[in-house]
């Protein structure tokens, strides 16, 4: 017996020390990684070998460069969140007025500071008078969005704001990238398409994103788009050692499959009574007029992507967003002060990927959720006012409840 106890007692300690030593796995809804419900088990092993190319670290031997910003994905979106401001990507280029040159001779439109041995990073050019920086954002839950039809975007989209609300989100149509192949739900006008990714909403695909971060994030080329990057102000046009295409479509096919099946971030705290109140609050006072909480995605040839309903509080039009967020920059078919409005789903995670500590909006400026808001301003003015007259403790179940997304 006194044998049988001791035996117990050992068990006990050795139980208690492990659970010491090796911290508990935290739950799927705290991390930012998973699969979207419902794949196929060939479908959950592609997903497999687009998320090894995603952390893939490229270097000299596989067509790194010769000019580049990071050597991986996710140097930038860290653990599929969002990005630190140390990997921010800076774009440039000259306004003349009535005119906007994004410098293309100079090294326009983004800036590779970083380049392999024996060659010449980019440097600004002196000609750039507008400089903007975009922090990586969350790429969780991107293949629902990739499944909404035009038809559902341009549902919420209030051009001319006919509804007198003060809010006149619009679509932004973009020439379509040369690989573009339109599906059923895609809606052209003029030649033109609506781009759905991107801060403000230049990309319509999630292929057209891959392949541009591929070369002009990594300096890769693809089967898509086969011609490196070199630095125009090198005066030295030789590129790296490697004869593109420096990857397959096989590996650009694999990263989209991986973008399209990560799940979208679950919910935490949601039954709370002040995430419930701050939920309330959030609708009325005008945040859901852009934050748009509730889509359904078209057919899609991922069956697990059909016909879902998703929650990622953006209606995925343009915004403008008054003149503190004007980064001067107008890009795709945005102007300089508009903004798509971004998804809210993983903020409360934020600071998980980004180093302990929060950094929101499209440059990382403000390192907390009140800061945020008070850069709201535009067509985002009214709800921004109604925030900020709320009761203190309003105020915090609103953010309450924006930390439980
Ligand atoms: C140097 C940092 C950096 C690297 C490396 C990088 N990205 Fe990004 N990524 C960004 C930034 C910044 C944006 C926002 C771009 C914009 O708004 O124009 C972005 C946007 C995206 C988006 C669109 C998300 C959305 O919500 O619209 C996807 C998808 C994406 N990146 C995938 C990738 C993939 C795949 C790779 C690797 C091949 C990659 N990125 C490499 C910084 C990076
Ligand atoms: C007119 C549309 C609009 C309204 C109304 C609006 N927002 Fe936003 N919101 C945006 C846009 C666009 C951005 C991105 C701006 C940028 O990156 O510079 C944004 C950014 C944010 C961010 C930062 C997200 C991130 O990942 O960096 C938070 C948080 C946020 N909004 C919360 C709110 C809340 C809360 C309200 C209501 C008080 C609200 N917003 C009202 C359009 C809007």
């Amino acid at each position: 017996m006194l044998k049988y106890i001791s035996l117990l007692l050992i068990t006990a300690i050795a139980l208690v020390s492990c659970s010491k030593l090796v911290p508990p796995e935290p739950a799927p809804e705290e991390v930012l990684a998973g699969t979207v419900p419902g794949l196929t088990q060939a479908q959950e092993k592609e997903h497999l070998v687009g998320d090894a190319f995603f952390g893939k670290v490229f270097g000299t031997a596989d067509g790194l460069g010769p000019v580049f910003v990071q050597t991986t994905c996710s140097n930038c979106h860290v653990g599929n969140g969002k990005g630190h401001p140390s990997t921010m990507v800076t774009r440039f280029g000259n306004n003349q007025g009535s005119a906007f040159d994004y410098l293309n001779n100079k090294g326009g439109a983004q800036l590779q500071p970083r380049a392999i041995a024996g060659y010449v990073p980019e440097y600004l050019p002196s000609e750039a008078n507008v400089i903007t920086r975009r922090l990586a954002p969350i790429v969780m839950g991107l293949g629902y969005i990739a499944a909404l039809s035009d038809q559902s975007i341009l549902a919420n989209a209030d051009s001319a704001d006919l509804n007198g609300d003060g809010i006149s989100g619009r679509p932004c149509y973009v020439d379509p990238s040369s690989f573009f192949i339109p599906q059923s739900f895609h809606i052209p006008n003029n030649g033109k398409y609506i781009g759905r990714f991107g801060k403000k909403a230049e990309k319509v695909t999630l292929l057209d994103q891959v392949v541009f971060a591929l070369k002009q994030d990594i300096g890769i080329t693809s089967d898509f788009d086969p011609q490196d990057i070199f630095n125009p102000l090198s005066g030295n046009f030789t590129g790296d050692q490697v004869a593109d295409p420096e990857v397959s479509s096989y590996v650009v096919n694999s990263l989209v499959f991986y973008m399209r099946t990560l799940k979208a971030p679950e919910r935490r705290n949601a039954e709370d009574p002040d995430v419930k109140e701050g939920e309330k609050l959030f609708g009325q006072i005008g945040c859901e007029s852009c934050h748009k909480p509730d889509h359904v995605t078209a057919v899609s040839d991922i069956e697990a992507l059909s016909n879902k309903t998703f929650h990622p509080f953006s209606d995925f039009l343009l915004h403008d967003m008054g003149p503190a967020l004007d980064d001067g920059y107008p890009e795709g078919g945005a102007a300089s002060n508009e903004w798509r409005t971004p998804a809210l789903w993983g903020l409360g995670l934020a600071e998980t990927t980004q180093g302990g500590k929060m950094f929101l909006l499209h440059d990382g400026r403000a390192t907390g959720i009140e800061q945020a808001l008070s850069f709201h301003g535009g067509e985002s003015q009214n709800a921004r006012n109604a925030f900020f007259t709320l009761s203190e403790t309003q105020r915090k179940q609103v953010i309450k409840f924006l930390m439980s997304l």
